[in-house]
């Protein structure tokens, strides 16, 4: 029997920080190190289906150390943000098109799908219990992190038949702490993030893991950030490892963009997504084509190209300004965050916060 929503236990930390203790912590939050008060928890099992969905104070987990995700890495996870809207009440951005994702992420390491529903009562009542976490402070946010792992205590190479669910949230500013400042982004060809009929399109830890040394490669070179091509012609852009590129050809009246087309060796970013919708809504068109590393240096160089960004749930809106390689190094445009770039941010801000009406019913009040 599948457990429904109603089944959901609710109890709540007896002790709640005091608002002053909360506000010191939620003060330069960064990235992943504020974690709110509350957590959920929910059980799969073969035979039982979901159970034990609970909302709890945060706290530590026993574990078996033999539980199987630990040693095969059957695991699953989100990214998705709570809002401070413009009225003062919390949305949440997307959570359907996110339920999708971890849904679609689950079934290709075979593991159970958590329904919409279940997902979406998950994120209302952590934010709920959490509400006073959710920053007033623009480009702040509460960042919710679900993640599904192999909880059966067995080390046989199969699917487990045992799962758990965890909801956790945190507090957090932009990604890279320093809004619209263009970051320097390393082209890596001594690694390979994604190949075809492989994991690169679902959202699970190995892929992050496996971009560490890339990402200490390009930080030893200067640079914040990888940009990766595919691993067979190493030449056609794929994404940044957590965030997705977009180009900028022309100026004024014949502005376009491009983004990369989902080759299934990158993740289909759900902000991504958003701008696909939202840009030519707001007069600027995009097309999904790829874009050959050689000719994005090229097309800098012509002037074609006049602003890259890069966009994310973590990072919302990032401009490219330098791109270097082991052979090489360019500046897209004079290296500065572009008009484009800052009206892309400001529409994507003005969405997320509910300060510009969007009728995808994308906003999720709570
Ligand atoms: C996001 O939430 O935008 C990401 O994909 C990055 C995250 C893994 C830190």
């Amino acid at each position: 029997t599948t457990t429904d929503a109603t089944a959901f236990r609710i109890s709540r930390t007896s002790t709640p920080l005091s608002p002053a203790e909360r506000e010191k912590r939620m003060t330069a939050p960064g990235f992943g190190r504020v974690l709110t008060e509350h957590m959920v928890s929910g059980r799969w099992a073969k035979g039982q289906g979901w159970h034990d969905l609970r909302l709890s104070p945060y706290g530590p987990l026993e574990m078996d150390p033999a539980t199987a995700a630990l040693h095969y890495g059957q695991i699953v996870f989100e990214g998705l943000k709570a809002h401070r809207l413009h009225d003062g009440s919390v949305g949440v951005f997307r959570p359907h098109a996110h339920a999708r994702r971890f849904q679609r992420s689950a079934r290709r390491l075979v593991m159970p799908e958590m329904d919409t529903g279940m997902f979406v009562r998950s994120l209302e009542e952590l934010v709920r219990a959490d509400r006073a976490w959710v920053p007033d402070q623009t480009g702040h946010s509460l960042y919710l992190r679900p993640v599904l792992y192999a909880e059966e205590a067995v080390l046989a190479l199969r699917p487990a038949y045992e799962y758990r669910f965890l909801l956790m949230a945190f507090v957090t500013e932009g990604f890279f702490n320093d809004d619209l400042n263009p970051v320097t982004v390393w082209v890596s060809t001594r690694f390979a993030r994604a190949a075809r009929g492989g994991t690169g399109d679902v959202k699970i830890p190995g892929n992050y893991a496996g971009a560490f040394a890339a990402q200490v490669e390009a930080a030893e070179h200067g640079c914040h950030q990888v940009v990766w091509l595919d691993s067979i012609e190493r030449r056609w852009v794929e994404e940044m490892g957590g965030m997705n590129l977009f180009f900028v050809h022309g100026r004024g009246a014949g502005t376009r963009l491009t983004t990369p087309p989902l080759t299934g060796t990158l993740l289909p970013g759900v902000t991504r997504d958003a701008l696909l919708t939202l840009l030519p809504e707001h007069g600027l068109p995009v097309e999904e084509v790829p874009l050959a590393i050689d000719d994005w240096q090229e097309l800098c160089a012509s002037g074609e190209i006049t602003e890259v960004f890069a966009c994310g749930t973590a990072a919302g809106v990032t401009p490219v300004g330098t791109v270097r390689s082991a052979e090489t190094r360019w500046d897209v445009a004079d290296g500065n965050a572009g008009p484009v770039t800052r009206r892309v941010a400001e529409l994507l801000a003005a969405v997320r916060h509910g300060s510009l009406p969007e009728r995808h019913g994308w906003m999720h009040r709570v």
